[in-house]
């Protein structure tokens, strides 16, 4: 039985092929509409989401199966104290496979280890966000027709930006990445991610609080949200809160081929007026969501 709790639980070889038939999924829905008939997903989400959550549900609507679950952990047993374990095993005794999200870095982990059913990891605070950056995966491909030589800015909150944590990751693997962080000097990404991934690997990398200064250098700019969650400090949070705020004049200088994508959801840091540029595909990153994930249910569930 396979779980999956962080990206690098799947090998690029694991990763190409889900590409694919997320893919084959978009070209020939009708083949995939009864994968899954008999068969349920629960949606155990103790924090907020709207994309992660839905998608997954339509995914697995689309593959012929249902689905269960709560959207909030006051409406669970949670709020009478249970463990995430004895919540995991309960829910393997109704469902076929598990999406879960939790604000506890590791609580998927945890949950896997008497679960009877595979785990997805649908984020786990500032940790991971393996599905997000499946769908960045296949974002990337559809879009530029590689996943290797490229130029990826990463831009706004990149130490609790757990979509960061888990793309940086994803895209060490392949050739001739080179990554340009963007954050104020407070949000950087966490030391252990740039010794355990970037410089290990030997990985280009530059670091900057200047978006326009890099613009022109990038294939790929990959927006993020300042998460007000996790923040300990109110006024730190509004301090950097609009700290980057992508507009039409910022991207003149911008490559004619760039692809802009942000996770979502959106606050201030991408204006509204961007949303016509054909280089702004965070709406089909969306839609993108939803095959990747009938992709991932398909192979957790050997169908
Ligand atoms: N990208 C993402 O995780 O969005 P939600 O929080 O709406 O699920």
């Amino acid at each position: 039985m396979r779980h999956l709790i962080d990206i690098m639980d799947l090998s690029v070889e694991e990763l190409d092929e889900m590409i694919a038939v997320a893919k084959d999924i978009i070209d020939n829905p009708e083949k995939y509409a009864h994968k899954c008939d008999g068969m349920k997903l629960a949606t155990l989400f103790f924090e907020p989401s709207t994309r992660t959550r839905l998608s997954f549900e339509a995914a697995m609507y689309e593959l012929g199966g249902n689905v269960l679950g709560f959207s909030e952990a006051q409406s669970s047993s949670a709020a009478k104290g249970e463990s995430v374990s004895d919540t995991i095993r309960t829910v393997g005794c109704y469902a076929d496979i598990i999406a879960m999200r939790h604000p506890k870095e590791g609580a998927p982990v945890v949950g896997t280890r008497r679960s009877t059913v595979p785990v997805i990891n649908a984020g786990d605070g500032g940790h991971n966000h393996p599905t997000q950056t499946l769908t960045d995966l296949l974002t990337i491909s559809r879009e530029k027709g590689r996943l290797n030589n490229l130029t990826i800015g990463l831009c706004g909150d990149l130490k609790f930006g757990r979509t960061v944590h888990s793309l940086i990751s994803a895209m060490s693997r392949y050739d001739n990445v080179k990554f340009v962080l963007i954050s104020p000097e407070e949000l950087k990404v966490p030391e252990y991610l740039k010794e355990e991934v970037i410089i290990r690997n030997g990985l280009e990398c530059e670091e900057t609080t200047d978006l326009e200064k890099v613009m022109p250098e990038l294939d790929i700019l990959y927006m993020t949200r300042v998460q007000r969650e996790r923040f300990f400090n109110e006024q730190d949070y509004l301090r950097l809160k609009d700290s980057y705020i992508l507009t039409p004049e910022k991207l003149e200088t911008a490559k004619e081929d760039l692809s802009i994508l942000h996770p979502l959801p959106r606050v201030n840091e991408i204006s509204v007026e961007v949303d016509d540029d054909p280089r702004a595909v965070y709406f089909k990153q969306v839609l993108n969501g939803k095959f990747i994930r009938m992709a991932l249910i398909l192979k957790l569930l050997n169908k």
